[in-house]
């Protein structure tokens, strides 16, 4: 049993698992790219995957430290690990691996860790500071969004990132709300929210939607997903594959569209035929299939934190 084993690692199920390792096609002595290192979940189901593999693991949250140090102890330099963010990935790997990586995998969104650290403020079930930063070095943090966005960039946020139909009354209460004294915690938000937003027939709290936007906002990660994947498509080479798990429909729809560019899927359509995507032959890249891979039910009952994941895939000619 490895040290990893009794640690945070039992805390977070990597969602998608054996599809994204059957996605990547793993290969002796293949170098690969973690970009969302997390628990090291995926990191270490690659290097005990097949010998003498190496993986370069990111992460932007500092707080996973002690788990890379974990793997380093036990994989020695076929494992490295970079703390930055994957929007910038380029910069940390590129140098001395261009072209050399085999695959790259990101797994998009918060993990279960931060989720747990209520004193993080992800989770509106824990009284804490609103905070809401992967990175804690950054500057902006759900405090500031909450307090000093206007109600008008506020309720697109929340409307945009949190898919919340009832973003402007959402966004009302928090103005009105921080006009009496600024909202200092989770709990404050959360009981605003639940005001506005009826509870509907979902068992998700009413305030789910909410704190997803405003955490997407503060670590601004759908730009990260944009560059990140612009980076990537530049750093895998001949063969090199890029697998991309996301959790909600915006995400998964920047991957899509991204990928039908890069394998320069055009509608074609004819007298005798209606319109249809083709992919280019001529593209540097090709789908590795039309349809995101969803997690089968097993893995939804089991985690019930899967249910909305898709896997997308690509693959460089
Ligand atoms: C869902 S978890 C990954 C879990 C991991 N696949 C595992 O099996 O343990 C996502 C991780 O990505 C990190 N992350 C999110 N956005 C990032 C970014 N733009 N750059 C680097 N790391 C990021 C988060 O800090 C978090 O630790």
């Amino acid at each position: 049993m490895n040290s990893l084993s009794e640690s945070k690692y039992d805390l977070h199920t990597p969602v998608l698992l054996a599809e994204v390792l059957r996605s990547l096609e793993i290969k002796e002595g293949g170098c690969y790219v973690d970009a969302t290192f997390g628990a090291g979940g995926y990191t270490k189901a690659i290097l005990e995957q097949a010998p003498n593999t190496k993986v370069i693991a990111l992460d932007r949250d500092a707080n996973v430290l002690p788990e890379a140090k974990a793997l380093h102890a036990e994989y020695g330099d076929r494992f490295i690990f970079i703390q930055g963010d994957f929007g910038n990935v380029c910069n940390h790997v590129r140098f001395e691996y261009e072209g050399q990586v085999d695959g790259i995998v990101f797994d998009i969104g918060v993990s279960s860790m931060q989720l747990d650290q209520a004193e993080r403020g992800f989770s509106f079930t824990k009284e804490a500071p609103l905070d809401m930063r992967m990175d804690q070095d950054q500057e902006l943090s759900a405090h500031t969004v909450v307090n000093e966005y206007e109600q008008e960039q506020l309720a697109d946020i929340i409307y945009r990132y949190g898919d919340e139909r009832r973003s402007r009354a959402v966004a009302r209460a928090i103005c009105a709300a921080r006009e009496q004294a600024p909202i200092e915690t989770t709990v404050q938000l959360a009981e605003i929210v639940a005001k506005v937003v009826p509870k509907g027939q979902a068992k998700i709290h009413p305030a789910t939607r909410t704190f997803q936007a405003i955490r997407i906002e503060v670590n601004q990660e759908l730009e990260q997903l944009k560059t990140g994947l612009q980076e990537a498509a530049k750093l895998v080479g001949s063969g090199g594959i890029i697998s991309v798990v996301t959790f909600h429909s915006t995400e998964d729809r920047i991957v899509k569209s991204y990928f039908n560019d890069l394998s320069g899927k055009e509608i074609h359509s004819n007298r005798h035929m209606p319109a249809e995507l083709v992919a280019s032959s001529n593209a540097d890249f090709e789908l590795a299939q039309n349809k995101a891979i969803a997690p089968s039910a097993e893995e939804i009952r089991a985690n019930p934190r899967a249910r909305s994941a898709k896997l997308r895939v690509i693959r460089r000619r």
